[in-house]
């Protein structure tokens, strides 16, 4: 019986042992999907903290529960391990390790270098390893493929090679890993049938395509988009703060147009693993190919700028109440990347906190969801949001809407309140207390 007849029958019956490399914010909800769907799950992750953490029954990801986590290490059904010798008890191996970018915004593939040599140490015939972390077209072909050969494993026959991006959305409420449709492409039509059939034995639905270039390039497209068109939105609310209309009013107006408009909205700036980093790893290799993709750069000039621009409104602000940034104090409000989630990385909060401290202001922040986090070993500790904190401070800047924040209270208490978020839209402010991304000009006769 052929490798791949073996395998297909293993996933079929649920003998085969599925692997996840790196159990982050993508693996650990993927090793929970598949330990669910009645595979037997060793997650292997270089971070002893977290194996022990795992093994425990604590999960350090806020969409999976610990309760959830806890019920399926007491089945037996998921263990975490950092004894990379384990690897070579896995059926399929999906591999999630980060993939930044480094300080030149050139793509930092060292994870899945590490992670792709620690598999190959431990490949046999019969393995599926799919590589999931977001990357530039190319990476499972010329990457991964070249290493896995040089073990003496010939791809299609010996062991199966695919890339299949993660979707995750952490704190989506709606669309999570089990019905977000998972897209895979194999190196060979064997790689794709495996591939997919270990997916499908667990999520809703696949979107098999025809190589993994296309898998890589399909999840560089999607967070593209997503840059390209907060770009577009935050120049727009720019452009509507020039002429004094009001962004949101107009982008709401737009979203009422039952096709061809997506509605998109601006802020502080962009946040987290994939949109600010994904679009450069695309860039970079097309770089390579000697050719320059514009509408990323705009997009990401755009999108880096906004928190200076939010800035220029707080010194604004601060202005008209005969204040210098130098010496006020200013609390931010949210500091994770996006609302109701916990995730620092790449906030644009850093950006706006290390701007204001540049002015000589006195920065303090809360959210609820981030107590404390260090920034190139400078170390944060929130503050409390009591009625003495809004009232004292010189100005509040809302960077992040977490929803449980009470944003009438912040409005009533504060002396004056920026607003990158619209969170205060609807709200009762006397005039001129709060101040938004697009500062509406005030018509005649209103
Ligand atoms: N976070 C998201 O929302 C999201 C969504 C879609 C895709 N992605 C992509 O998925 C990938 C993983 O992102 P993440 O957010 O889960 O990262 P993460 O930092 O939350 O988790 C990565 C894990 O990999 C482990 N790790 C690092 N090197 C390792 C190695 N050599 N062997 C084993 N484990 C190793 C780390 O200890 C960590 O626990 C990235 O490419 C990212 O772009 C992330």
């Amino acid at each position: 019986m052929s490798m791949k007849t073996q395998l297909l029958n293993k996933i079929a019956d649920r003998s085969a042992v599925a692997g996840v490399v790196g159990l982050g914010y993508v693996g650990l909800p993927l090793a929970l999907e598949f330990a669910r769907a009645g595979f037997k799950v060793i997650g292997f992750d270089v971070s002893k903290r977290v194996v022990e953490q795992l093994n425990n029954g604590v999960s350090h990801i806020q969409d999976v529960s610990s309760a959830d986590l806890a019920e399926v290490v007491k089945k037996g059904l998921f263990v975490a391990t950092d004894d990379p010798s384990r690897i070579k008890e896995m059926d399929a191996v999906s591999i999630a390790v980060p993939t930044p970018l480094v300080k030149t915004r050139d793509p930092d593939m060292s994870y899945v270098v590490a992670a792709t040599e620690t598999i190959v140490k431990h490949a046999r015939p019969g393995m599926l390893v799919v590589l999931e972390s977001t990357t530039y077209p190319g990476t499972t072909r010329e990457l991964m493929q070249p290493k896995l050969e040089a073990a003496g494993l010939t791809i299609g026959k010996d062991v199966f090679l695919a890339f299949s991006p993660e979707r995750v959305d952490p704190g989506n409420p709606t669309w999570h890993t089990k019905n977000t449709p998972k897209v895979v492409g194999g190196i060979s039509p064997a790689c794709t049938e495996v591939a997919t059939a270990l997916y499908a034995s667990c999520l809703d639905t696949i979107v098999p395509v025809k190589s993994p270039e296309t898998a890589e390039l399909v999840k560089l497209l999607e967070n593209t988009f997503r840059s390209v068109n907060i770009g577009l939105v935050n120049e727009m609310a720019i452009v509507c703060d020039k002429l004094g209309v009001d962004v949101w009013e107009v982008i709401d107006a737009a979203a009422t147009k039952p096709f061809g408009f997506m509605k998109f909205t601006p802020g502080p700036g962009i946040g987290g693993h994939c949109i600010p980093l994904d679009p450069h790893y695309l860039a970079w290799k097309m770089r390579t190919l000697n050719y320059k993709t514009r509408f990323i750069d705009l997009a990401s000039e755009i999108n880096s700028d906004m928190p200076r621009v939010v800035v220029d409104k707080v010194a604004a602000a601060l202005n008209r109440a005969k204040k210098s940034v130098n010496g006020s104090k200013v609390l931010v409000l949210g500091v994770a990347y996006k609302k109701n989630i916990d995730d620092m990385r790449e906030s644009p909060a850093l950006d706006v906190m290390r701007l204001l401290e540049e002015l000589g202001a006195h920065v303090d922040y809360h959210d609820p969801f981030v107590p404390s986090f260090t920034e190139d070993g400078h170390a944060f500790t929130g503050v409390a949001l009591t009625d003495d904190v809004l009232k004292n401070s010189d100005a509040v800047v809302i960077v992040t809407d977490h929803d449980t924040v009470d944003y009438q209270r912040v409005v009533d208490l504060a002396q004056v309140v920026i607003d990158a978020r619209n969170a205060t839209k609807g709200l009762k402010a006397t005039q001129g207390k709060v101040v938004p991304l697009s500062t509406t000009r005030e018509l005649v006769g209103a």
